[in-house]
């Protein structure tokens, strides 16, 4: 008798395991993001699924998890960070930021969908028209459901703009919506963004990603809770064909003599190994780091790479966990005179109370995922114009509809990002930043195996800042954060000089020095198993997300972008889950 933990999820099905029970049509590796909604989809439709996942439901283990003022806490850079529900990944020593290892957590704000032009090079770089925008379209809007930000608890001066037509009418699983509260430094950040010429724009969901406004997030509106994918889609599955396998690791998917993927080979939580076999396909979604990892522990991928391991090759495909694209940030902070997340961080008195508020009345900071607006552009020509050619070059190649950068509002002190809540500075100032994320990097980073055994972590490289593009894209995005800073409307709300890194610090060669000592991820990792055309050399899946070189096996999450399009990934996530949801149904 095999004995698998069975999942508390609502409606996966108990089974005593049997032989028998232990063959579904499908099987999907990874429940995050796109491997829920996923089996939902394909459950819902009475197809039988199993769904593997490593961890459990993430709100179980950590039950701030629902709170999405807590989102800052278990994301912090310290290699040592040690949270439930994390893996607790921490990339290689990266060469382009002065050696540091960085803990890289792996899972609200939505933070927009992709540009019209971005989805037009999708669709041509994998030579597959139904990519194009006004194709995807329906399967982004499916998962949503819309409610429009509360105007009688929000500030006043902190109205929002918003496109609800830009979700379906209908009652998609994800809640969309914004927080009551929202945070008083972004309404002066956009009285900055403005001064710098980031005007306000009408929203981030309809194909425009240029100016500034407060962004979506997954947050259920009536009672200010974090809505992620396991609540959503699995909770409100109404299927019985459903069956979640939880504290289950994937170990290897197997093959036959024709290369058909036909089973799954699991260890459950006692270490204790079994087949689950699929009768019709096996589906990849263990996200950007596992399954490049998972493919090649199963020999597919480059051949000297499964070598180095005593891997037997099945398919050799090159670009398995390479092409890893990413969003790295910085952000230089100041004092500021509004209540920041600083004050929640120190003030245990004033922390309680809020907790208090949010347990009894659902209102307050807590409420609020800490970074709340967003503005998005190219830079613009006059320090466009100190880019080297090279540089110049480099960034011509993006449409012109997809930004460089994107500015994030952060209410609190970031520095290197080791620990948000111990490293607010504890000098009875409140502190705030602006965020500048990389949209448009040019560096690649990697994904290779330390054992054949998908218990260890693959090693992890990113390669943040690798270019000379990212470097002078990143100088020139720090300036750009300055003036806003410096502008006379964000005046009345600043005090003092900058206080990280500081006036001092002035030079190119400076800036990107204290960049490098303090870049972090936005966490969206992708693009390790890219989607192309076959003779793309890089290329591991087509444009419906089956593996070349094999059969019946198929990668669908964040790995299988061909890019990072501009925007936050979670949404094309479960576009392209919907998506190839809806093309294995019916065909
Ligand atoms: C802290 C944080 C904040 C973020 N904020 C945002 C945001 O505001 N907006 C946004 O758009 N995006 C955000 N993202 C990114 C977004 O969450 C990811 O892009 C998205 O979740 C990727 O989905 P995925 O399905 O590719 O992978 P994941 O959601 O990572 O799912 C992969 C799943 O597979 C499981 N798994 C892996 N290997 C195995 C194995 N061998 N056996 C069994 N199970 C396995 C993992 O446990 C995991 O549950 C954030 C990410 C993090 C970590
Ligand atoms: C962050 O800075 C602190 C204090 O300077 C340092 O101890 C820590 O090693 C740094 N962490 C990272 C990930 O760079
Ligand atoms: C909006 O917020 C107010 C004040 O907190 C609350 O009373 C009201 O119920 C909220 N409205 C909705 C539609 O949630
Ligand atoms: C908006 O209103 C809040 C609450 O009164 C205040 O703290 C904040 O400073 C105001 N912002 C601007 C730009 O005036
Ligand atoms: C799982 O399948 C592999 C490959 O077909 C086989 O070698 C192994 O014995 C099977 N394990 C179990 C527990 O059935
Ligand atoms: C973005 O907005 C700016 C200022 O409003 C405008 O000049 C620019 O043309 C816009 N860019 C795109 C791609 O729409
Ligand atoms: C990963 O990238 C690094 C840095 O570019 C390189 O040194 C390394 O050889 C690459 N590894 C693989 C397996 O591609």
């Amino acid at each position: 008798m095999l004995s698998f933990y069975r999942s508390s999820l609502a409606l996966a099905l108990w089974t005593l395991s049997t032989a028998a029970a232990q063959t579904f049509e499908y099987v999907v590796v990874g429940g995050g993001t796109a491997g829920a909604a996923l089996a939902a989809r394909l459950a819902e439709a009475s197809r039988s699924v199993a769904l593997i996942e490593a961890g459990t439901r993430y709100e179980s283990s950590w039950p701030l998890a629902a709170i999405p003022g807590a989102d800052v806490l278990p994301v912090g850079s310290d290699p040592e960070t040690n949270m439930p529900a994390d893996w607790g990944f921490v990339t290689a020593p990266q060469p382009n930021a002065n050696g540091r290892r960085v803990h890289f957590a792996r899972g609200k704000c939505l933070g927009g969908s992709p540009t019209i032009e971005s989805l037009a090079q999708w669709a041509q770089a994998v030579d597959d028209e139904s990519y194009t925008f006004e194709r995807v379209l329906p399967y982004y809007k499916r998962n949503a459901h819309f409610t429009p930000p509360n105007t009688t608890s929000r500030l006043e001066n902190a109205t929002v703009q918003y496109n609800e037509n830009s979700f379906a009418a209908g009652n998609g699983p994800l809640e969309v919506s914004y927080s009551d509260f929202a945070m008083p430094f972004s309404t002066w950040m956009k009285l900055g963004m403005d001064a710098i010429g980031l005007p306000e724009a009408a929203d981030f969901n309809s194909g425009h990603l240029n100016g500034s406004q407060y962004c979506t997030s997954t947050i259920k509106a009536s009672d200010q809770s974090r809505s992620s994918s396991a609540s959503s889609y699995l909770d409100s599955a109404t299927s019985t064909t459903l069956t979640v396998f939880d504290r289950t690791l994937a170990k290897k998917i197997l093959f036959d003599a024709q290369k058909n993927a036909v089973g799954v080979q699991v260890a459950d939580s006692w270490g204790t190994l079994s087949n689950i076999t699929a009768s019709r396909e096996i589906i990849v979604s263990g996200g950007a780091f596992q399954s490049p990892q998972l493919l090649m522990v199963s020999g597919v991928g480059p051949a000297d790479e499964l070598r180095r391991h005593h891997i037997p090759v099945v398919s050799d495909l090159p670009g398995v966990g390479q092409n890893l694209w990413d969003h790295p940030f910085f952000a230089p902070s100041y004092r500021v005179n509004v209540e920041t997340f600083t004050r929640l961080a120190n003030d245990f008195g004033y922390l309680a109370a809020r907790s208090l508020e949010y347990i009894i009345s659902h209102t307050g900071p807590l409420t609020n995922p800490v970074a709340d607006f967003i503005a998005w552009e190219k830079i613009p020509a006059d320090l466009r114009s100190d880019f080297s050619s090279g540089t110049q070059q480099a960034l011509a190649a993006f449409p012109d509809d997809w930004p460089e950068a994107e500015y994030m509002s952060g209410a609190g002190y970031v520095g290197n990002f080791s620990n948000l809540l111990t490293n607010q500075p504890k000098d009875g100032y409140q502190y705030a930043s602006i965020l500048g994320v990389l949209i448009a990097p040019t560096s690649r980073g990697n994904i290779s195996l330390q054992s054949a055994d998908t218990s260890d972590p693959p090693v992890i490289n990113p390669n943040w800042l690798a270019t000379k593009a990212d470097q002078e894209l990143a100088v020139a995005m720090f300036r750009r954060i300055r003036q806003a800073f410096a502008s006379e409307q964000m005046s009345p709300v600043v005090i003092g000089n900058e206080y990280s890194p500081g006036i001092a610090t002035q030079e190119d060669a400076q800036i990107l020095n204290w960049i490098r000592n303090n870049v972090m991820t936005l966490w969206h990792p992708a693009c390790t198993c890219k989607m192309g055309v076959a003779s793309d050399p890089l290329a591991v899946v087509d444009s419906q997300a089956r593996v070349f070189g094999v059969k019946k096996l198929r990668v669908v999450d964040a790995s299988a972008f061909p890019f990072l399009p501009p925007g936050h990934p979670q949404s094309s996530v479960y576009m392209l889950a919907e998506k190839i949801a809806d093309q294995i149904l019916s065909g």
